[in-house]
């Protein structure tokens, strides 16, 4: 199956080109958890493997990764990226559905996913129990996307409008229950039977001066928050936007001195009790 997202290689490359604004908060993110050397992990919806390859240098030479995606367009970038990185014995990958993944109860020892998990992609619970009932007793699940952002320094208004359009708001709609909302992931470790549940935020700065990757990173950031937006957004919003947001625009906010920005991630984190017994 090919990337549900639009265009495959235009997906890949939005992925691949924004690692740089995002791989030090996911290294931060890591360290935070203390994935314990040697362990065994799942990255659901594992697109690229960005993740995948952070996960499994911090588990170490004898630990193990393993990533899944529908998109096996997405997963022959993600293993030829895992073959290059020198971890190829330690890393796989499979395509399959996080849905109804491919794996038998308690195999691993922890399970991540990053923008996966979600109204977007199915029902979040029912993932979420889904993904809990791969975790050995002991082990842990989190649960983690992209959370808020401030991206338009100087123009909160207009950044306030473009968050409220359907594309600022998705992969939330305007007439989903409350319960399907990422910042109810607490609820859905609980309701999975996972204990001593955690929320916490990591924010990745973006900093003037760019160099050009971190430039056109940024400018595809844009492009992901709010290229939808256009026939939701008015007319003078959208002009302004487009000035402001496309690195081939004299007036890229970006190039500003002393252009700062953040966007974060919230993690909801919980472990399956090691007394569990495995049919829970
Ligand atoms: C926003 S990307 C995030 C990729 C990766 N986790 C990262 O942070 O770099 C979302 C990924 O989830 C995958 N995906 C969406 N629905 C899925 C499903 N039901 N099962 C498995 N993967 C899915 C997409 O193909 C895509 O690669």
């Amino acid at each position: 199956m090919a990337s549900p997202c639009g265009d495959k290689s235009e997906y890949a490359r939005l992925l691949l080109e924004t690692d740089c604004l995002r791989d030090d908060l996911v290294r931060t993110i890591i360290d935070w958890l203390d994935l314990p050397l040697g362990s065994s992990g799942f990255d659901a919806g594992c697109g690229v493997g960005s993740n995948t390859l952070l996960l499994a240098e911090a588990v170490g030479r004898r630990g193990h990764v393993t990533g899944l995606d529908l998109a096996d367009d997405l997963l022959r970038i993600a293993g030829e990226r895992a073959r290059q990185s020198g971890h190829e014995d330690r890393i796989d990958f499979k395509q399959g559905d996080i849905n109804n993944p491919p794996f038998d109860p308690d195999t691993f020892d922890w399970v991540w996913s990053a923008d996966c998990v979600g109204p977007g992609t199915g029902d979040p619970l029912a993932q979420v129990e889904a993904l809990a009932r791969l975790v050995r007793p002991g082990g842990s699940v989190s649960i983690l996307a992209w959370s808020s952002q401030n991206l338009l320094p100087g123009y909160p208004m207009l950044e306030a409008r473009l968050d409220a359009t359907p594309a600022g708001i998705a992969p939330f709609k305007q007439n989903m229950k409350p319960e399907k909302h990422l910042f109810q992931a607490s609820r859905w470790l609980a309701r999975a039977g996972l204990q001593d549940i955690t929320a916490k935020t990591f924010v990745g700065d973006i900093r003037a001066p760019l160099d050009e990757v971190r430039r056109n990173a940024l400018g595809l950031l844009f492009d992901m928050r709010w290229g939808g937006a256009e026939g939701d957004a008015d007319e003078q919003d959208w002009d302004l936007y487009r000035r402001l947001a496309d690195p081939a625009s004299p007036e890229f906010i970006g190039d500003r001195p002393g252009y700062y920005a953040f966007f974060t991630y919230t993690v909801f984190h919980g472990w399956r009790s090691a007394h569990a017994i495995s049919d829970h």
